[in-house]
C-alpha cells in the first residue's frame, strides 16, 4: 500500500479529497495491530503559544530529539477514536469532542499545550477522509484514529518541553482482543497498582500505560501451572485500589461494569479510574434501557455476587467478561445472547455504525 502522497495544509473546513476506492486489506482478518495508513496529521507549537495550522503528511516516522520531554520524562498524552463507514459511504465519528475536551484538560495536568477542541475535532476529520479507503466496509471494523501530544521539544532538566506536536494516526482495527468476541478471562492483580491516589490515573498520559501491561507474561508461567488442567490463558488484568485492595480499579487497557439483576455499578472516577467515553455512554444508555447505574467504589468481594461482568473503551467496545480469577478462585458470568452486555454492545455500535438513529448528537457525519 505504497502511496504516493505529498503533504497538504489542513483547510478549516471541507473534505479536501473524496475516494471511495477501497485499498487492499483482508477485511475479514483485523485485529488490532498497526497497519500503516496514507496520511498523518501533524501540527507544533512552542511554549506559551497556540497551534496553528497542521498538516497532513504522508505517513511515516518522526524526527525528534533524543532530549525530547516525551522521551526522557514522559510529557506525553493520547486519545483513541474511531471512524466507521456507513452503508451510503459516508464516515461518521463518536463524540470526538470528548477526547478533544479530555486532551485538553490532560494537558493542563501535564503542562502541555493543546489544541482548541475545534482543532482537535478538524484534524480528525481530516485524517479520517485522507484516510477514507482504509475505512473498513460496513460491519468489518473501523477506522482507529490516535491523536497524540507529545512534549516534542528538548531539555535536560526535569522541565515542561519548549515545543509541542499534536499528531493523530490510523489504522483499521477490529476486534481489540484475541479472543475477537467471544469473552474474556481476566486475572485479578494484586502484586502491582495501576495508578495511586492524587497521581495520573485519570489522565490519558502515555505513561500510565506501560507498566500495567507489561506485568502479565511474569505471572503467565505461574498462572499457567496453576490453570493448566483447565488449559486457560488470561485475556488481561484487573487492577484493585492501590490504597485498600477491596476495591475494582480497571482492565489495563478498559473500564469494568458488573450487573447484578437490573443494577449495573461500576468504579466512580475518583481520581485513579479514566474517565472512559464509552464508559459514560454506556451509563447513559443504560439508564436509558431503565437500569439502575451506579458509579461508586465497588468491591473486589462482589465479582462474587455478579451476574455479568463486562468491559468497555473505544478499542474493546463493549466487552463480555467470562471468567474472572481472584486468589485462585474462578468465577463465571453469564455472557451471550440476553445479557445486559449484548444489549448495551448492540446499542452502542448501531449508534456508532449509523444503524440506530442517533438522538443524543453522539454522531458526526463527515
Ligand atoms: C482506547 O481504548 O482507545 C485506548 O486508548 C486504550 C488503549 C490501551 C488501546
Amino acid at each position: 500500500y505504497a502511496s504516493q502522497t505529498s503533504s497538504l495544509e489542513v483547510p478549516d473546513s471541507a473534505p479536501y479529497r473524496e475516494n471511495d476506492e477501497y485499498a487492499d486489506v483482508d477485511w475479514d482478518n483485523l485485529g488490532f495491530g498497526l497497519m500503516p495508513t496514507d496520511y498523518m496529521y501533524v501540527n507544533k507549537c512552542g511554549a506559551g503559544q497556540h497551534f496553528g495550522h497542521g498538516q497532513l503528511n504522508p505517513y511515516g516516522n518522526i524526527h525528534l530529539s533524543p532530549s525530547a520531554a516525551v522521551l526522557n520524562y514522559g510529557q506525553g498524552l493520547f486519545e483513541g477514536t474511531k471512524a466507521y463507514r456507513k452503508e451510503n459511504g459516508q464516515l461518521l465519528l463518536f463524540r470526538p469532542e470528548q477526547n478533544a475536551i479530555r486532551m485538553k484538560s490532560g494537558a493542563q495536568r501535564m503542562c502541555m499545550e493543546a489544541p482548541s477542541v475545534d482543532q482537535f475535532v478538524n484534524a480528525l476529520k481530516q485524517t479520517a477522509l485522507a484516510n477514507k479507503r482504509w475505512v473498513p466496509p460496513p460491519g468489518k471494523g473501523s477506522l482507529y484514529l490516535r491523536p497524540l501530544l507529545i512534549g516534542s521539544g528538548a531539555v535536560l532538566g526535569l522541565a515542561p518541553a519548549p515545543e509541542y506536536t499534536f499528531l493523530i494516526y490510523a489504522s483499521p482495527v477490529r476486534n481489540y482482543f484475541k479472543e475477537g468476541s467471544a469473552p474474556l478471562n481476566l486475572y485479578v492483580e494484586e502484586n502491582f497498582d495501576r495508578a495511586s491516589r492524587r497521581g495520573t490515573g485519570s489522565v490519558k498520559t502515555i505513561s500510565n500505560y506501560a507498566p500495567v501491561r507489561t506485568c502479565i507474561p511474569d505471572y503467565v508461567p505461574v498462572l499457567m501451572a496453576q490453570l493448566r488442567a483447565k488449559k486457560n490463558g488470561f485475556s488481561d488484568v484487573l487492577y484493585l485500589d492501590s490504597a485498600t485492595k477491596k476495591n475494582l480499579e480497571e482492565v489495563s487497557s478498559c473500564n469494568i461494569f458488573i450487573a447484578k439483576g437490573r443494577c449495573i455499578s461500576t468504579p466512580g472516577t475518583n481520581g485513579t479510574i479514566l474517565a472512559g467515553i464509552t464508559r459514560k455512554s454506556v451509563i447513559e444508555l443504560a439508564r436509558d434501557h431503565g437500569y439502575e447505574v451506579e458509579e461508586r467504589a465497588v468491591a473486589v468481594d462482589e465479582l462474587m455476587e455478579a451476574d455479568e461482568v463486562f468491559c468497555t473503551g473505544t478499542a474493546v467496545g463493549v466487552a463480555p467478561v467470562g471468567a474472572i480469577t481472584y486468589q485462585n478462585t474462578r468465577m463465571e458470568y453469564k455472557t451471550g445472547s440476553g445479557t445486559i452486555c449484548q444489549e448495551l454492545y448492540n446499542t452502542l455500535l448501531g449508534i456508532q455504525t449509523g444503524v440506530i438513529e442517533d438522538k443524543k448528537g453522539w454522531i458526526i457525519e463527515i
